[in-house]
């Protein structure tokens, strides 16, 4: 049963971003599904956001091509339609590109990309029948302006590719009134990130801290609100992409 006429897609909503970003839409009136791959992470968030039928938790791997039909078919037959998609789901690691072993190779291009893709493929055939919608990627200032101190060429090259997507999904999406946009924050502060490495991760932006979700939330939100607004990448990262 429908109970509010927007509905937004969330992947990776059971944590920092996510979950800041299912708490607004929800304060916004939105119905939110949102995607994870714990159940039990899933239930906790339910239970904290306290929204009743407005919220529908869908577990799955985003890397399953059928984790998307899954989502997609479970939130259309619960609110009827989908008007926003959130790729938000995403994992990081810093190492040396040597060190990376062929599976944690493959579970970065499983998560980082082909999640978005798969996820994105759902959205642009349900969304383009409507002509209508959003789609939004979470990706990350670091594949804007790599940083000598920060080794993580999976994401820089994964989300930079993402960055290139989502201008070309754009401009082949714009026929048909969906728009394609990336956030890309600097480092915000979620459970990726231990606490006690905030005030490092800080200095290396040169606002001299990292973001706070609500942020990053506020700047996904514009976006949702932009109507002439398609193929940008907005950063959100206190100028770490500008330059040095
Ligand atoms: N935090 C930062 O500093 C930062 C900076 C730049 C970009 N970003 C991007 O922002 C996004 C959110 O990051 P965050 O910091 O909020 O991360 P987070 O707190 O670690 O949350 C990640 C979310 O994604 C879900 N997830 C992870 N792998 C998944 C998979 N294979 N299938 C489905 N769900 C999956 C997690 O749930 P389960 O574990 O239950 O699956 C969780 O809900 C990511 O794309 C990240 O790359 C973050």
């Amino acid at each position: 049963m429908s109970t509010s006429n927007r509905t937004i897609v969330i992947t990776g909503a059971s944590s920092g971003i996510g979950l800041g970003l299912a708490e607004a839409f929800l304060r916004e009136g939105y119905n939110v599904v949102g995607t994870g791959r714990s159940q039990e992470r899933l239930q906790a968030a339910a239970k904290q956001l306290n929204a009743g039928e407005r919220f529908l938790g869908v577990a799955g791997d985003v890397g399953a091509p059928d984790t998307a039909r899954d989502v997609f078919a479970q939130a259309i037959a619960r609110y009827g339609h989908v008007d926003v998609l959130v790729n938000n789901a995403g994992i990081f690691s810093v190492k040396p590109f040597v060190d990376f072993t062929p599976e944690e190779i493959e579970e970065q291009i499983a998560t980082n990309l082909k999640g978005v893709l798969y996820m994105s493929q759902q959205a642009a055939r349900h969304m383009g029948e409507r002509k209508q919608g959003r789609i939004i990627n979470i990706t990350a200032s670091l594949a804007m302006q790599p940083h000598g101190s920060v080794p993580a060429l999976l994401a820089v090259a994964l989300k930079g590719g993402l960055n290139q997507a989502t201008r070309a999904l754009a401009l082949e999406l714009a026929s048909q009134g969906v728009t394609v946009n990336a956030v890309a924050p600097g480092v915000t502060a979620t459970p990726m990130h231990p606490a006690d490495t905030h005030a490092a991760l800080g200095s290396m932006h040169p606002l001299g801290r990292i973001a706070r979700t609500d942020e990053i939330v506020a700047a996904v939100r514009y976006l949702v609100g932009a109507e002439f607004v398609t193929g940008s990448i907005l950063p959100v990262d206190g100028g770490f992409s500008a330059g040095r």
